[in-house]
């Protein structure tokens, strides 16, 4: 039998992302009481980095722990990936030795490729395109401050790349509006765009985007990969900047998250993610009670 993977959120219905995102908030309890969960009792997760990592590294790990299994970090350094042995002997071999594989990558096609040859699911920690992982500790950061997002309007200032896709995703499944304000040039995937014009709209200035929105996300405009293409970026995205002005344009009550690492100055001021009530930060702890619902999901 085929097992389940998480490649991006379209793996979930809406309903398993309910699921997944009420669980995470008990789990979170759990955690906060001391209540042991060692529900992952001697299950090993591998985890494969080929691009760096601070919270998605952390965040799986010590998930693991805490529910009674464990973790191993591989790179690309130090494995046989690194000297060119193809992803899908990679994937036959940890799937005989592994309960699941999770994996951070460049082409969301290797990761593809992954799971095709993985008899254990696999795990998308970041591709160039997708972030799922992210979304589950954003969508729950969201209902545990506002409640459901379903008919609401979410605004994305600043590059198309990965989370915004994962954006897309969250909005079909999860039922809200949302609205992308780029430069040219920046525009999420047309194909995922077109298959979901009916919750996405691309606007070109954050002012035009703003207005009804109840949460506001942004991320880098230089993704892990695109080092090189920093300085145009740096222009290309001016005006972009989620200001304090900028947001008083939104919901009196809306919510700013940032998946981290952030750019202070750049994509966001240090007024808005420092601000007192900022949620960055239980939004970045979310990933570890995101994720570890998603093992249980997976897994058990
Ligand atoms: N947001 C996020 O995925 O952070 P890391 O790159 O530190 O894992
Ligand atoms: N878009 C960013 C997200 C980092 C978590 C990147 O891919 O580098």
């Amino acid at each position: 039998m085929k097992p389940r993977h998480f490649l991006t959120l379209l793996d979930l219905s809406g309903q398993e992302l309910k699921d997944i995102i009420d669980r995470a908030c008990e789990l979170k309890i759990l955690l906060d009481q001391g209540i042991p969960h060692e529900l992952l009792r001697n299950k090993v997760l591998a985890m494969v980095f080929e691009k760096s990592s601070t919270r998605t590294r952390v965040s799986f790990e010590a998930g693991m722990n805490q529910m009674g299994g464990s973790a191993i970090f591989l790179s690309p350094q130090d494995t046989q990936l690194g000297r060119g042995e193809p992803v899908e002997d990679t994937a036959r071999v940890l799937s005989r030795m592994v309960d699941a594989i999770m994996i951070r990558t460049f082409e969301h096609e290797k990761i593809e490729r992954m799971a095709d040859y993985s008899s254990v699911p696999v795990i998308n920690a970041l591709t160039d395109d997708y972030h799922p992982c992210q979304l589950l500790a954003d969508m729950q950061t969201f209902v545990q401050h506002r409640g459901s997002i379903q008919g609401k309007t979410v605004t994305w200032i600043g590059d198309g790349n990965n989370m915004c896709h994962s954006y897309i995703n969250a909005a079909r499944l999860l039922d809200f509006e949302l609205i992308v304000a780029c430069p040219p040039g920046y525009d999420p995937n047309p194909e995922l765009v077109a298959a979901n014009k009916d919750r996405v709209k691309i606007v070109r200035s954050p002012e035009q985007a703003l207005p009804g929105s109840s949460l506001v996300s942004t991320d880098v405009w230089a993704s892990m990969g695109q080092e090189d293409e920093r300085v145009r970026r740096m222009k290309d995205f001016e005006g972009f900047e989620v200001t304090l002005e900028l947001m008083s344009l939104a919901d009196e009550n809306a919510l700013f998250m940032h998946c981290l690492p952030a750019h202070r100055g750049e994509e966001v001021s240090a007024d808005v993610i420092d601000a007192p009530d900022s949620v960055v930060w239980e939004q970045a702890e979310n990933r570890l009670h995101a994720q570890k619902a998603l093992l249980e999901f997976l897994l058990c």
